[in-house]
């Protein structure tokens, strides 16, 4: 059976400071996952292997030690927090206190102004998921909201539970699809 790997960048700089968005580099951490990930990919010996970035640098920099062909998707992209984006949520909860509100009641379809909601992002990944269904083995290296949309369309999640989705940073989600869903399992990489 084909697998579908995906997992989130490296620990960015500015998931050191809790700052959303932007494109910073990695951290050193998070450069230490990229090294791990290459290995990792490695041993795992994934025949026909194809890497799928965003054009985001976070994310380039986590493929760059993986042997394997590279594509940048610019729809797997973070999602766009708007007038949010480069804020902490502390800063969000002063500077917009209603808007903060807001995207905690209905976090799913919450547009943020200037920017985008879940929905929006879900829609806009379609080209992608096509294309995953017609490939063989693929590792999408990507965001938090994007992986969460992702994992959410081969579980076949409510939408609205979709943004709740842990997914911790420097852990390989590994998907099967079988016959009905997918399987899904998780490997932390221990960086
Ligand atoms: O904090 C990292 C991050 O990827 C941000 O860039 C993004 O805005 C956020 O996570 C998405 O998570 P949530 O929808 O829970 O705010």
């Amino acid at each position: 059976a084909r697998t579908i790997y995906l997992t989130r960048h490296g620990e960015s700089e500015n998931n050191l400071t809790g700052v959303l968005g932007g494109d910073c580099d990695l951290s050193d951490r998070g450069m230490e996952y990229a090294e791990r990930l290459g290995k990792f990919v490695e041993q795992e010996n994934i025949p026909g292997l194809h890497v799928w970035t965003s054009q985001l640098k976070r994310t380039i920099q986590t493929a760059q030690f993986i042997d394997a062909p590279k594509e940048k998707w610019k729809c797997l992209n973070e999602i766009h927090a708007g007038i949010c984006e480069e804020l902490t949520y502390a800063e969000i909860q002063e500077l917009y206190p209603v808007e903060f509100s807001n995207r905690d009641t209905d976090k799913f379809h919450y547009r943020y102004p200037g920017g985008e909601s879940y929905e929006d992002v879900v829609a806009r990944l379609e080209p992608v998921i096509i294309e995953l269904e017609r490939q063989n083995n693929v590792l999408v290296i990507g965001h938090q909201a994007i992986l969460r949309c992702l994992i959410g369309y081969f579980l076949n999640k409510p939408p609205e539970d979709l943004p709740y989705q842990e997914i911790p940073l420097h852990t390989v989600v590994k998907l099967t699809p079988r016959a009905y869903g997918c399987d899904m399992v998780l490997i932390p990489l221990n960086v």
